[in-house]
């Protein structure tokens, strides 16, 4: 068995339970004023190729979808994928995957940006997968990761980023649930 592999299993089930439908209806709101504030700060173009893990159902993709080339959302809930994939099918440039965010199936610094909002409160190993999410980055990639306000203390969570290796750039806070901080590589 696999490291943090009940954690998984438990989380999986909750949103499996929870369904796409509920999600959209309880979280869409919310979500889409931490993707607006991140959004504000990064800026993506027509040709990027971009990676949401930890997508549920695919609320950032519907709202960047034509203004990337490509977009890949991958996830450990299948009931929230399966909504995702009905609710975006006529979308073309946009590829759902079930994949555990701690061991993406992608090779070292293929996408021009990576988001994971409101993920690291589910995984045992947050450094873990801020490390996946950095491999995965190319080196000027940004990497955009929020944290749960209920779960992290501001410092902790600037603290939990960079202990990574991350670069933090800006942390943003204002009225929303998460921190969202805007991310890259170090620059050796
Ligand atoms: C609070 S939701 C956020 C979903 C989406 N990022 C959004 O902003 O609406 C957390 C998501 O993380 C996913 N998740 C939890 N553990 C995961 C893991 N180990 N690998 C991939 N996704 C995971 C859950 O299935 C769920 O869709």
């Amino acid at each position: 068995m696999l490291p943090g592999e009940v954690e998984k299993r438990e989380v999986r089930r909750a949103y499996n339970e929870m369904g796409g439908r509920l999600y959209d209806l309880r979280y869409r709101e919310e979500q889409r004023r931490k993707f607006d504030a991140a959004l504000s700060r990064v800026s993506l173009s027509e040709e990027d190729l971009v990676l949401d893990v930890g997508c549920g159902t695919g609320l950032l993709p519907e709202e960047i979808g034509r203004s990337v080339g490509f977009a890949v959302g991958v996830d450990l809930s299948q009931a929230l994928l399966s909504w995702a994939r009905s609710k975006l099918r006529e979308v073309q440039n946009l590829d759902l995957l079930l994949s555990d965010a701690d061991y993406l199936p992608f090779r070292e610094e293929v996408f021009d940006a990576v988001f994971a909002i409101t993920l690291l409160q589910n995984l045992p190993e947050p450094r873990k997968t801020l490390s996946e999410a950095m491999r995965v980055a190319k080196p000027e990639a940004p990497i955009v990761v929020s944290g749960l306000k209920k779960k992290y203390g501001k410092k902790e969570f600037e603290d939990l980023l960079s202990s990574t290796g991350l670069r933090v750039r800006e942390i943003m806070n204002g009225e929303l649930k998460d921190f969202v901080a805007i991310c890259g590589k170090k620059v050796s």
